[in-house]
């Protein structure tokens, strides 16, 4: 049989499970959170003066960290591009409406709430240029992106498992920094967002530690070629108006390195954290390709981290059309 006819097998065996996955991983949409529980409520005749003490606060927030704001927010905005590739995935039927499609489609309808928030609080906080924002989402949305996964299964689990504890990360620190700087608001709606990363990343890894249980050799070969070839992230593309495709992308990855909120060293964290977590180490039962592609992975997280240790930061800000530096500190 087929690497690809196996893949859709197991696809098919876990499919079995979904109605499960989705009770324990994922929130009914009637109880969980929504956007508007924590923004000012435009209904409510005190609505103005909850707007006017939102912006007074955010005035104290700097300049990088609008930025790194900003591009997580756009990144949660282009959840289409996700939807629709992951809806492209050996084993999940969009027309059939099977399991796995169901699946993605309750986890968008959680991850859609996030650009939502966010989106929300930047446009009442007064500090960023909107129009420029907007701008650039559609251009991401445009623009699409290739992780590098194909239609496997197998490759896209890895890369669902790794962003989403990725954003878990950086919405978290978001949450710390916006809390030292005295915006409790704010910190609380990064740390819900931050919650609901690591819920799915529970899921995604879990779905992997299936898949382990009955093809271990072809799941360590994908998650060996992703780690091999890098996780590429969602916005690799990010462009500023009038600029080409992909040209705002290190400049906003500089702004979070800087400030902490997503860093080369946690990169090489999160493959750790995986490699643990899937029990890489004790996996038995390998063919001679998976074995060697075991010994490369386990060797990866220490050679990277030294890469990492040379890489140089620069260490001024690169002025964004998105936030007028004069608005900021
Ligand atoms: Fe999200
Ligand atoms: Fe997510």
């Amino acid at each position: 049989m087929s690497t690809k006819n196996i893949r859709l097998e197991v696809m098919q065996f876990l499919e079995n499970k979904i109605d499960g996955f989705v009770d324990q991983y994922l929130i009914p949409i009637e109880k969980i959170w929504q956007p508007t529980d924590f923004l000012p409520n435009s209904e409510s005749e005190t609505f103005f003066e909850e707007v006017k003490e939102l912006r007074e606060i955010a005035k104290d927030l700097p300049y990088d960290f609008w930025v790194t704001l900003v591009g997580d927010t756009i990144t949660e905005e282009a959840l289409p591009t996700y939807e629709s590739w992951l809806m492209d995935v050996d084993g999940v039927g969009q027309v059939e409406q099977n399991g796995w499609s169901k699946w993605v489609r309750q986890w968008t309808g959680e991850e859609n709430r996030h650009g939502d928030l966010l989106n929300k609080y930047l446009y009442l906080s007064g500090r960023v240029n909107m129009r420029e924002i907007e701008i650039t989402t559609q251009h991401l949305i445009a623009d699409g992106f290739d992780i590098g996964t194909g239609r496997d299964p197998y490759k896209n689990f890895v890369y669902t498992s790794f962003q989403e504890l990725a954003t878990y990360i950086s919405h978290n620190r978001v949450s710390q920094i916006a809390k030292q700087y005295g915006d409790n608001k704010l910190s609380k709606i990064c740390k819900m967002i931050a919650g609901d990363e690591m819920r799915h990343h529970h899921a995604y890894s879990e779905f992997v530690t299936q898949i382990f249980k009955v093809d271990p050799s072809e799941m360590l070969l994908a998650f060996n070629y992703m780690m091999k070839q890098k996780i590429v992230m969602p916005a690799q593309f990010l462009r500023e108006s009038g600029e080409k495709i992909s040209s705002a992308f290190l400049n906003f990855s500089d702004s979070a390195q800087r400030i902490g909120v997503y860093t080369a060293s946690d990169y090489v964290d999160i493959m750790q954290k995986l490699i643990e977590k899937w029990e890489i180490e004790k996996l038995s039962g390998l063919t001679d390709e998976a074995e060697k592609a075991r010994d490369y992975l386990m060797k990866l997280p220490a050679r990277m981290a030294k890469v990492s240790e040379r890489l140089v930061i620069p260490a001024e800000s690169q002025v964004f059309k998105w936030v007028e530096p004069a608005l900021t500190r």
